[in-house]
């Protein structure tokens, strides 16, 4: 996984390009300022360099150290400072609690998914938001882009499985087909799932 990643991450140019998620943005936006973010499977950094822009505190976490290498770089050419975190999922623990938990197109394979989206949870402060974006099992036929093996690709009813507890309310859980312009990866009309879940 590593390995698959860092030879992506390894190319000319950053493959999703710089500027952010455009549904992720519109959240970092609306955060009160000085928020504090922990972005998961963050690559290159664009959202997470898009928030410390807007004066957030940022933590980029990845198990790629190669993209992780070009998040500091995009930070230092904008100037900003973010922090990185060169972990997999799978031996991710946390103690601190952040404002918000964002993610745009972490495609990760059960029981791994219910974990780290169980735990992303949990390392939010009372109303702290999780926000994500990921393609849709419907993408599986598009060429706009994402993974070609479907244990990879979400639904719904999996993901609300996941969300549903006691202390979240679900604020938007919605597929939406919508059109991508990010960098060579992601380009043209793609089946969507966007989250957002707030904690209790
Ligand atoms: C499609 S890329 C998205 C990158 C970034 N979020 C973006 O939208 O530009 C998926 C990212 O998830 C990371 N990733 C996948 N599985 C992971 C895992 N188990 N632990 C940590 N990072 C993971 C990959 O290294 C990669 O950077």
């Amino acid at each position: 996984m590593q390995r698959l990643w860092n030879e992506k991450f390894s190319r000319e140019g950053y493959l999703y390009g710089k500027t952010p998620n455009v549904f992720l943005s519109s959240y970092i936006d609306g955060l009160d300022s000085s928020s504090s973010i922990l972005f998961l499977g963050e690559g290159e950094g664009r959202n997470a360099c898009y928030a410390a822009m807007h004066g957030h505190s940022v933590i980029a976490l990845d198990a790629s150290d190669i993209g992780l290498k070009k998040a500091q770089e995009l930070a230092s050419d904008l100037d900003v400072d973010i922090k990185t975190l060169h972990i997999d999922l799978t031996h991710w623990e946390t103690e601190v609690h952040y404002d918000a938990v964002m993610t745009s197109f972490l495609h990760l394979k059960e029981p791994l998914r219910t974990l780290a989206f169980g735990k992303a949870i949990s390392a939010l402060k009372p109303s702290g938001v999780f926000v994500a974006e990921f393609f849709s099992i419907k993408q599986l036929p598009l060429q706009s882009g994402g993974p070609k093996d479907p244990e990879l690709l979400y639904t719904v009813a999996s993901l609300k499985e996941i969300l549903d507890r006691s202390d979240t309310e679900i604020v938007r859980l919605e597929e939406v087909v919508d059109s991508l312009d990010e960098g060579r990866g992601h380009q043209g009309d793609a089946e969507l799932i966007r989250v957002v879940v707030r904690k209790r």
